[in-house]
């Protein structure tokens, strides 16, 4: 049995950055994971892999859509899939040995296979138990059923399943207009299935500023993906090597049936607890199924913490890892913090689409007065030159104050522009303050300067 300051269960985004900063803090660590590779959800099955098959195929759509115009002649790549997928498990595979050297660097134990708690202080990895005086569960999500369909990971997958099908299908039905349905939707579009969505409600990427959801989804449709909208799927019939989804128009009621030879569910993830034996230590759940925590991540039985997907909040790799973070400052004796107003959230479409704080629907159901600084990506050189003029900058602030309250963008490299409002927020700082900083030209983060300048006097190239 050996002892330790602090055992971590589940070694995704929250689960190994919180390992590496425990260590750092000078606590003992060692970190459970049950699959045979770190990294979680995020690293095997979720943000890397999908990222990378995203790429391969904005290459393809580049060369396809882009190229001639650029004087750059020649005839369009070819998919070779089995390549791409082995490109993709590659990528995999540097990322979750990257993990693996982190833990060797800083003396962190990886304790090999599924672990439970079976009383507070005591952590059982097969027949092994080890002590702990912190437990932290960073157990992460894994997708939601849909009631009447069968996963079979092979015509009717998760998003696991879609990382890695046999062939690229020639119809693919995506059930959910979310993040995953979409980004992956995407990758099958540019690679030549024929994709349709069938979303439940009338909105795609529900919770999203209603412009960015009105813009994103009119470029989806221009890119060739087919939506079916306010459709609720009833069950689907699938055979080896073909599916029918059945849905209901949510509108009339009535009955409509849509062939594919690949299906992908995608309408959400759910916390995974499975094992770990919650029951018996009595945690306390929330009543979607997350195990609830205090400000300080901990649950109510003392000595265990939670992060991450398996707690409230976004699913998303990066709020697991500040969580991470955080909860290893608090246990350490320090003071941890995540600013859940501060969270940015992307979709790896192309364009991108980004955002952070509040959606100008949430401001008017507030009653909040407010000022909105839009740009087109029309108007800034760079984009016209690298063919990315789709979308904007949409910068929300407080009509007296002037502070910064949220921003939307859809359009090039939007993951990556989001980051200076983000920095802004965290600052308190003013569309103003932003407005006046000097960006380099020519670069997209000069759309952002430019939003920034329409929530005052006005913005100089529109
Ligand atoms: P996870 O990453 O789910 O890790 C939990 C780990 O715990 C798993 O490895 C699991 O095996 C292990 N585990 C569970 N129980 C036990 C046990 N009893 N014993 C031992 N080990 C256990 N988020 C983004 O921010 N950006 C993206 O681009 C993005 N893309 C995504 C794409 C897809 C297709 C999917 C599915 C998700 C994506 N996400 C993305 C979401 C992101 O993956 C999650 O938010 C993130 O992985 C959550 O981290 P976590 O540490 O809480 O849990
Ligand atoms: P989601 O919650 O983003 O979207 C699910 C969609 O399915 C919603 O639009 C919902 O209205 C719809 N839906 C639900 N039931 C339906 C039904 N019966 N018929 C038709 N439509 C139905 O969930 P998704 O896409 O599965 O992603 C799960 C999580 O993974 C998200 O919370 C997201 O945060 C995370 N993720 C993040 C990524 C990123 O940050 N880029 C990428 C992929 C996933």
């Amino acid at each position: 049995m050996a002892s330790y300051d602090v055992i971590i269960i589940g070694s995704g985004p929250g689960g190994y950055v919180c390992a590496i900063r425990c260590a750092q803090l000078g606590l003992k660590t060692a970190c459970v994971e049950g699959r045979d590779t770190l990294g979680g959800t995020c690293l095997n099955v979720g943000c890397i892999p999908s990222k990378a098959l995203l790429h391969a195929s904005h290459m393809l759509h580049e060369a396809e859509h882009n190229f001639a115009a650029m004087g750059l002649k020649g005839k369009s790549p070819s998919v070779d899939w089995k390549q791409m997928l082995s490109y993709k498990e590659t990528t995999i595979e540097q990322n979750t040995k990257g993990i693996e050297f982190l833990f060797k660097k800083n003396k962190i134990d990886w304790l090999k296979g599924w672990g439970s708690v079976p009383e507070a202080g005591k952590v059982k990895v097969g027949d092994e138990a080890h002590e702990a005086k912190n437990i932290i569960i960073a157990s992460g999500s894994e997708p939601a059923s849909l009631p009447g369909v069968d996963v079979d990971e092979k015509v009717v997958v998760t998003s696991t399943g879609a990382l890695e099908l046999g062939r690229v299908p020639k119809k693919l039905v995506v059930i959910g207009a979310g993040v995953i349905g979409l980004e992956l939707g995407s990758v099958y579009a540019r690679l030549g299935s024929e994709v349709t969505v069938v979303e439940f409600l009338d909105v795609i990427t529900p919770g999203m500023d209603g412009e960015v959801q009105k813009t994103f989804q009119k470029l989806l449709k221009k890119q060739g993906l087919e939506f079916i909208m306010g459709a609720a799927v009833q069950k689907t019939e699938a055979t080896k090597t073909k599916a029918k989804v059945i849905y209901k128009l949510r509108k009339d009621d009535s009955e409509h049936v849509i062939d594919a030879d690949t299906v992908l569910v995608a309408t959400g993830r759910k916390p995974f607890t499975e094992g770990l034996g919650l029951d018996g230590l009595g945690i306390e759940m929330t009543k979607r199924g997350q195990i609830a925590v205090n400000k300080e991540w901990q649950t109510n039985v003392s000595g265990i913490y939670a992060i991450g997907d398996v707690i409230e909040g976004p699913m998303l790799a990066h709020k697991a890892e500040d969580e991470g973070m955080a909860v290893a400052e608090v246990i350490a004796g320090k003071h941890g913090h995540v600013n859940y107003g501060v969270i940015p959230g992307v979709i790896y479409t192309h364009p991108e689409v980004a955002n952070v704080g509040v959606t100008e629907e949430e401001l008017k159901e507030t009653g909040r007065d407010y000022k909105v600084g839009k740009f087109s990506f029309m108007g800034n050189g760079r984009a016209k030159a690298n063919f990315a003029g789709d979308g904007f900058v949409k910068i929300l602030a407080d009509k007296s104050t002037d502070r910064i309250l949220g921003a939307h963008i859809v359009g090039p490299a939007a993951g990556d522009l989001i980051h200076e409002i983000c920095v802004a927020m965290e600052f308190g700082a003013s569309a103003q303050d932003l407005a006046l900083t000097c960006h380099a030209h020519p670069t997209y983060s000069e759309a952002v300067r430019e939003a920034a300048l329409a929530c005052g006097d006005g913005p100089i190239h529109m």
